[in-house]
């Protein structure tokens, strides 16, 4: 979820929405806003995407300089316009993000005392908490207080009070969250990106903290209660530009804007000759006796191709987890352990988490992410961007490229650092990397062929993808993109594997997408391949000019690729596997840039 407040000096509903728009990567099932006009909490709220929030506002404006917003991410309670935040009783609204782990006990308690819940939220045990301190004569900062030494679980609250123009309370505990300055202005955001069209100048809360802001000061508390100063940033505004220029999608922007990003990228992680790597910030390999990859989503699709590249480059022992059971299956870790997280936002709730325990066990944390100004590229010792520029689309496209490359420079690294790599080896691997955007460009040239063949696929209800080595991780990346924006049930195996089981599933109705690169593993995947044929299944060959002319007979189609050194094929087929799902989409009408039950970001474990 999304939180955004702002003491203002004029009306602040239209520059909340404007706020939550850069928040809606945080979810999108809901979205609400609180104001306090002439003393007198008001609030609208709308089931779905933000333009329904928009549309209310219309018909029914909301009035006040001091206010409060959110976009919803359901955990507890479906997203219905009861359940969507701010959340109020009695004179105050409180907008949440994260888990209030204890909410059933407080709920019960307060049944117990005959307080009827309206809603089915966790959050509203926070704002029905505070309104009791409130009864009881509190004033609204020390209930505020109160209340928030009531609540377990992690989470970031905002709490807006009836009667009060001019004071927020903003806690941090587990979620993060940023407070900004303006002139004679404050503002809360969840992250520099809400506050982007508001304010440069931030200031981010620490584990514990909390905020009390009135036009004039912002004073931060420690977790004990004692005032503290935060380092104030000022962020750079460029980083946040988001448009969709003439795409229809973003997601259709970010596949095609992929070779301009990627040489941004290389340029950055590349020797100006373009024979050897060099990354933007050192990170030592010699004493590691492990590495750890762990991310979540496409992410975590980007690190098991990694995983190839670091076992063969730098011989080191590699193990790839999801960060939900990466953190709580408690691995035994040490000093040795080199843990890689890789995120867009930088704010996946359990990848965070996951670096929090390396850092505790330890080990030591590098960060590959996106956002430059996040959590996660904050928490660890060594941040590296992966300068794709604001991803938008909730399915992610140009960071998993981008991630790609810079994991690439990492294993490089590796490897030379352990020795395990020549300068020849570098040479040939550096200068094959460089010419992945060029690949890739040629590569999205195949778009009107893929969006023909996104016909039949539209009418598939499964679909496979296959892949050997380290087009395996891609199969798997394809599926999910597939099933993601296109709702059509995709799996993707490895093409070894096949034979176990899955191709059970296989019949002249399951599309079989095989990405086959003529590398040294081609003609095992191409046995898998003939085993689908052999059961009338339907083949869709991707491949180089050599592949397709050596097994591509008795497909159901074929898309040729350039010819390339293997080592990047990852990278370059990314881009057929994106055109494939957002076609197909685009045949299914679906909402492609903000597809149903998802979230861009997920702030919750
Ligand atoms: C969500 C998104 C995925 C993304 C994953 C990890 O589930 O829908 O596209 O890969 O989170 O996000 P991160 O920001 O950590 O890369």
């Amino acid at each position: 979820c999304g939180i955004v407040a702002i003491l203002g000096q004029h009306e602040v509903a239209p520059l909340i929405l404007e706020s939550l728009k850069r928040l809606e990567y945080r979810g999108y099932d809901s979205a609400g806003i609180a104001t306090v006009d002439d003393g007198r909490l008001g609030r609208r709220r709308a089931v779905g995407k933000l333009i329904a929030l928009s549309d209310l506002l219309v018909h029914d404006p909301i009035r006040g300089h001091a206010g409060i917003g959110h976009t919803r991410w359901a955990t507890h309670g479906g997203p219905s316009e009861r359940n969507a935040h701010p959340h109020m009783a009695g004179g105050v609204a409180v907008v949440h993000n994260g888990i209030i782990e204890n909410f059933r006990a407080l709920r019960t308690e307060f049944e117990a005392d005959g307080i009827v819940f309206e809603t089915e939220t966790d959050t509203e045990a926070v704002a029905q908490l505070c309104a009791r301190e409130l009864a009881r004569g509190l004033p609204p900062v020390e209930a505020a207080r109160a209340t928030l030494r009531r609540l377990e679980g992690a989470f970031a609250l905002c709490f807006l009070f009836e009667g009060e123009d001019n004071l927020l309370v903003a806690a941090r505990r587990g979620s993060p969250l940023a407070v900004g300055y303006g002139d004679g202005e404050t503002f809360v955001g969840s992250d520099a990106l809400a506050l982007a069209p508001l304010t440069n100048r931030i200031a981010y809360l620490e584990e514990g903290d909390h905020a009390v802001l009135t036009r004039e000061q912002i004073e931060i508390f420690d977790a004990d209660g004692a005032p503290v100063t935060r380092t104030l940033h000022t962020v750079a505004l460029e980083n946040f530009q988001a448009e969709k220029g003439l795409y229809k999608h973003f997601m259709a922007k970010e596949i095609h804007e992929q070779p301009g990003v990627l040489a941004d990228a290389l340029a950055r992680y590349l020797t100006p000759d373009r024979a050897a790597v060099r990354l933007p910030v050192p990170v030592d390999f010699t004493s590691a006796s492990r590495i750890v990859l762990v991310a979540c989503g496409t992410a975590h699709y980007a690190c098991h191709v990694a995983k190839y590249w670091f076992e063969r480059f730098a011989r080191l022992p590699v193990e790839i987890e999801v960060a939900s059971e990466f953190r709580y299956r408690e691995p035994p870790l040490d000093a040795g352990t080199l843990g890689i997280f890789v995120s867009q936002s930088g704010e996946t709730a359990d990848t965070l988490a996951a670096l929090r325990y390396v850092k505790a066990t330890g080990g030591r944390t590098v960060a590959v992410v996106n956002v430059e100004t996040s959590t996660i590229a904050r928490e660890s010792e060594v941040a590296l961007p992966i300068l794709a520029g604001p991803e938008i689309g909730v399915a992610s496209t140009k960071a998993f490229t981008c991630q790609l490359a810079v994991l690439a420079a990492l294993a490089i690294t590796a490897g030379r650092q352990r020795g395990t790599l020549d300068a020849a080896e570098e040479t040939r691997l550096s200068t094959a990397l460089a010419t992945a955007p060029g690949l890739l460009s040629r590569a999205l040239a195949l778009e009107p062929e893929i969006a023909e063949i996104a016909r039949d696929l539209s009418r598939a209800s499964d679909v496979l993808f296959l892949g050997r080595g380290s087009m395996y991780p891609l199969a798997l990346e394809g599926a999910l993109k597939l099933k993601e924006i296109s709702y059509i049930h995709a799996e993707g195996y490895a093409a070894g594997e096949l034979k176990h089981g899955p191709i059970a599933l296989v019949d002249d109705a399951v599309p079989v997408i095989v990405l086959a690169p003529t590398d040294p593993l081609f003609d095992k995947t191409v046995s898998n391949m003939q085993e689908v044929m052999a059961r009338d299944g339907k083949v869709l060959l991707l491949s180089d000019a050599a592949g397709i002319s050596w097994a591509g007979e008795g497909t159901w189609r074929t898309l040729a690729l350039p010819t390339l050194d293997p080592f990047v094929a990852p990278i370059v087929y990314a881009a057929p596997a994106q055109l494939i799902a957002y076609h197909t989409a685009i045949l299914k009408g679906t909402d492609v840039d903000q597809p149903r039950n998802l979230a861009k970001s997920v702030t919750v474990e």
